[in-house]
């Protein structure tokens, strides 16, 4: 599909990062009938760019909240294993991932994300009121997480239709449902989803890579 950008739209999305990203929502959440149209690489191209995307926000965030983090914060962080998608079984090195088949990578990059709608939902309604003197833009940030996921989920799933899926993928409970009782741990418990969700966009940016560059069918020791 070409990407038609006339004057008035390049004006129109050029100025502000949300421009761009509402043009790549746009692209994504084609109807389906358009998006058969569309070729599996562009597909894994923009899906790619959007994961790409998540791991910049979730470290852009990170840093954020550590220009003002209370010095206790490190040591009360729960541990990494904590994290509510730790038990989901994931290839841990790059030959790992290139002996899982397609459909179930893509399986399971599809529950990874799953499982992140409702913390990301309590991090954006919890993050106006944060402690923290940036609240404000880490708020537009979480925000802007949460919409390119939404974005990803719905690409993914016409990848799904292209691919085929092991069609088990299944979001993990998230139990927490509220940061915390005071400012501190709110703070704390908040860095630590963070944390949790920037590995996972970590592992869903290799997983993605690893796909687009098996789909353009180059040798597995490339990819
Ligand atoms: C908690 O944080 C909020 C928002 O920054 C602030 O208004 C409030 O005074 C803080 N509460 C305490 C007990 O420090």
């Amino acid at each position: 599909m070409k990407i038609r950008t006339d004057k008035r739209e390049r004006d129109m999305t050029r100025p502000s990062r949300v421009g761009r990203l509402h043009l790549t929502v746009t692209l994504l959440l084609c109807s389906s009938l358009r998006c058969h149209a569309v070729g599996l690489s562009d597909l894994l191209d923009r899906a790619s760019q959007l994961s790409d995307k998540l791991h910049a926000l979730s470290t852009s965030l990170t840093s954020d909240l550590d220009t003002h983090f209370p010095t206790m914060g490190r040591i009360m962080m729960p541990h990494p294993s904590t994290c509510h998608t730790s038990s989901l079984q994931t290839p841990n090195d790059k030959d790992q991932v290139l002996s899982v088949p397609e459909s179930e990578l893509l399986s399971l990059i599809r529950s990874l994300l799953l499982s992140w709608n409702d913390p990301l939902l309590l991090l954006a309604l919890e993050a106006p009121t944060l402690a923290h003197p940036s609240n404000s833009a880490i708020y537009s940030k979480t925000k802007e997480l949460q919409d390119n996921t939404h974005s990803l989920s719905a690409g993914l799933e016409h990848l799904t239709h292209k691919i085929g899926s092991s069609n088990s993928f299944t979001p993990l409970p998230f139990k927490g449902g509220n940061l915390g009782q005071d400012n501190t741990s709110r703070l704390i418990y908040f860095h630590f989803l963070l944390s949790c969700f920037r590995r996972d966009s970590h592992k869903i940016d290799s997983f993605l890579k690893v796909l687009r560059c098996r789909a353009a069918k180059l040798r597995p020791e490339t990819c």
